[in-house]
């Protein structure tokens, strides 16, 4: 293989644990990151306002001979910048807009779901406060409201009783809260179990499972508190070869069948978020890229080249994943009053660059002024640990984070442990 020049589409962490995954690939020439991110070393930044114009940006990656690009976020993704650049003949790690939509429309793919006989819990359509009270009569407590768009992770509400569904509903339908990602709705049955994410990465046609990970989405420990977009993640996490064949069978197979059936261009990763009970799964949501924390713990994990399993996605060749015999945690570290409004400008104190074999740091909200670090966002980095066995990886993923802090630093004390 010729030596390739790569671009990171995203500006998370999640973005952050690809670049890592790459950087170390004696197959690639440069990396190169939009939006543009001044906290990561070794990259080179595309301007950020290329994400506004995709052919501009397709432009760009021709001009600079960038071959292969892979795509973090599922914003890009569903307004098509995988349907762009594969025009343009440019490699692309990442579905097209059709296939986005399983997470860009929670109404798309509840009839996906319906119409290829996955499992899911049940749902109603709705569009106004009288609809979902209407609807409740027919669905008992806890009620689960989700808007139809992409709120980033600000969509779903858990309602005790009707009262608390009415004040959500009020919130998405009259207040307007999530603009037009919140015009519809589903209103669901509340599904209890296990909750799990389980990825694998596909052509459309071939597919690979990668390890089984555990996000952690409530801010407090013990699942306490308010949904976050996650706190910390491990990985592998051990699942029967009954439910893993189950998993397959009644969720893999039928979804990428359905999306070949609607003419899908579906490159990438696929992400399940499943409910287990009694050993049944079910589809709580799709998600079409890397779970961020989860891609921080599965990257690491890989025996093998990640570029080489991008490459091979994007241009729908086979490949054999094997993994390591390792466990991996991540950690994310919250700036204050995450998730509701989180405090920017904090001064970081500290090594962000403090790296080792076995554990580091991954970067997202974060920005510099001269030689200080700031908080921007909400999370703001996650230590990353791999060891031996999941003790050793949770000890050394909360050693790591002795060498940074912030005032109103935050992070959960029990990943790994429940
Ligand atoms: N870990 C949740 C997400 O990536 O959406």
């Amino acid at each position: 293989m010729q030596k390739i020049k790569v671009l990171v589409v995203g500006s998370g962490c999640r973005e952050h644990a690809i670049v890592r995954s790459l950087l170390e690939d004696q197959n690639i020439s440069a990396i190169y990151t939009l939006p543009e991110r001044i906290s990561l070393k070794d990259t080179i930044d595309i301007p950020s306002a290329l994400l506004n114009d995709f052919e501009a940006l397709a432009d760009y990656l021709k001009k600079e001979n960038i071959e292969l690009v892979v795509i973090g976020p599922e914003k890009v993704l569903v307004e098509g910048l995988a349907d762009v650049l594969r025009n343009r003949e440019i490699g692309v790690f990442g579905p097209c807009s059709k296939s986005a939509q399983l997470e860009g429309s929670k109404i798309f793919a509840k009839e996906f779901m319906k119409a290829e006989g996955i499992p899911t819990a049940s749902y109603h359509i709705v569009s106004s406060v009288s609809e979902v009270l209407h609807a409740s009569e027919n669905f008992f407590p806890p009620y689960v409201l989700k808007a139809d768009g992409l709120a980033g992770g600000k969509g779903v509400f858990i309602c005790h009783n009707r009262l608390e569904l009415e004040e959500k509903s009020q919130f998405l339908f009259d207040k307007k809260a999530l603009g037009s990602a919140g015009e519809k709705a589903l209103l669901e049955d509340f599904q209890k179990g296990q909750e799990l994410s389980v990825f694998v990465i596909t052509d459309g046609d071939f597919y690979q499972f990668l390890p089984v990970a555990q996000d952690y989405k409530r801010l407090y420990e013990g699942q306490k508190g308010p949904n976050t977009g996650g706190m910390g993640a491990i990985a592998p996490v051990s699942i029967s070869s009954e439910l893993l064949k189950a998993i397959e069978d009644k969720i893999v197979k039928p979804t990428l069948e359905g999306l070949k059936k609607r003419d899908c261009v579906y490159r990438g990763v696929l992400y399940l978020g499943l409910m287990i009970h009694k050993n049944f799964p079910k589809v709580l949501e799709y998600n079409v890229r890397f779970g961020d924390p989860e891609a921080q713990v599965l990257l690491p994990l890989l025996e093998g080249s990640w570029l080489d399993v991008f490459y091979k996605i994007a241009q729908a060749k086979k490949l054999n994943l094997n993994w390591k015999k390792k466990y991996s945690v991540s950690v994310v570290l919250c700036a204050e009053n995450y998730p509701e409004g989180p405090l920017n400008s904090v001064p970081i104190e500290g090594l962000i660059y403090a790296q080792k074999d076995h554990s580091w740091f991954v970067h997202g909200s974060l920005t510099r002024r001269e030689d200080q670090w700031f908080t921007q966002g909400g999370r703001v980095l996650n230590s990353v640990a791999i060891g031996d066995n999941k003790k050793q990886a949770v000890q050394r993923a909360y050693q790591h984070i002795k060498g940074v802090s912030w005032k109103g630093m935050r992070y959960r004390k029990d990943i790994g442990q429940s």
